[in-house]
């Protein structure tokens, strides 16, 4: 196995069947890797099937009848495989938090389902909660916090377990700029202090250039890989965003992201 490769997708194209006369061909031949440890984002146009691909590297079933054809790897396993043996942690744009349970209660949830003693589970959260800053806020209920909180709470709860990968799809959409940049921080804190792999989709340029190692731009559906990006620029990145290196990145990214929508 090969280790040094989070995940690989490999010729990936999927077809939802619509009726009879109509299949919609969303992924075309969709080939890339993401290296361990590395920080990589997919951006595309919206529609063009970022969701659907990361629900299959999720492993989480698509909810209509699709033909799929190629093949995914996370570690060497299939998603669903990787996905039981608790490899991936994934974070949506919707923190989907359990509104009765504190922020302590939420992040131990995963903990519980998987059998942990409870003198482990506290364990676990206590460290987390105070590795992420979290804990004046413990005994809180979702509610009772902003977007950016709540989701930083539900990232907390992938982290329970100690994935190696985190995929997020669209996590900080709602948020306004401030918080979204304060978060982006975070997750970069996260990964290089947790030393974790991310797979991170968006439709925000800005963010993509800022997070991220390489950024893979699709193009609209049948959406194929139109463009990979190396990201050459050290971290932290709020002392380089005002460079000329970083806008031309975002320039670059933006030309390619208006070719590939049209
Ligand atoms: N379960 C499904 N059945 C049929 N079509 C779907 C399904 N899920 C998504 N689609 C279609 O596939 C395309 C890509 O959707 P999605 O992956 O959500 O795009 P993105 O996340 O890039 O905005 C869209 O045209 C959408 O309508
Ligand atoms: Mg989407």
């Amino acid at each position: 196995m090969d280790n040094s490769k989070a995940i690989t997708v490999e010729n990936f194209n999927v077809l939802f069947n619509g009726d009879r006369t109509k299949h919609l061909h969303v992924l075309e031949n969709i080939s890339f890797d993401v290296k361990n440890s590395s920080f990589v984002s997919i951006i595309g146009p919206s529609g063009c099937g970022k969701s659907t691909l990361f629900r299959l590297i999720s492993g989480l079933p698509t909810k209509d009848s699709c033909e799929i054809g190629g093949k995914i790897r996370i570690y060497g396993r299939k998603p669903e495989t990787a996905s039981k043996n608790r490899d991936l942690g994934l974070i949506l744009q919707k923190p989907t938090l359990l509104e009765w349970r504190t922020v302590a209660e939420n992040i131990e949830l995963p903990l519980e389902i998987m059998g942990y003693q409870k003198e482990k589970r506290g364990k676990i959260v206590t460290k987390l909660l105070n590795s992420m800053d979290l804990t004046p806020y413990s005994h809180y209920r979702p509610s009772e916090l902003s977007g950016g909180m709540q989701q930083k709470v539900s990232i907390g709860r992938a982290l329970a377990y100690n994935p190696k990968l985190l995929l997020m799809d669209e996590p900080f959409a709602a948020l306004d700029e401030v918080n979204r940049r304060r978060m982006n921080n975070e997750i970069i804190n996260i990964w290089k202090e947790m030393n974790k792999t991310i797979l991170f989709v968006t439709h925000n340029i800005q963010e993509a250039v800022y997070l991220s190692q390489k950024v893979i731009v699709l193009s609209k559906k049948p959406s194929t890989v139109y463009k990979t990006v190396e990201i050459d620029l050290k971290y932290p990145r709020n002392e380089v965003e005002g460079c000329s290196k970083y806008f031309k990145y975002i320039k670059e990214i933006r030309e390619y992201l208006n070719e590939a929508s049209n």
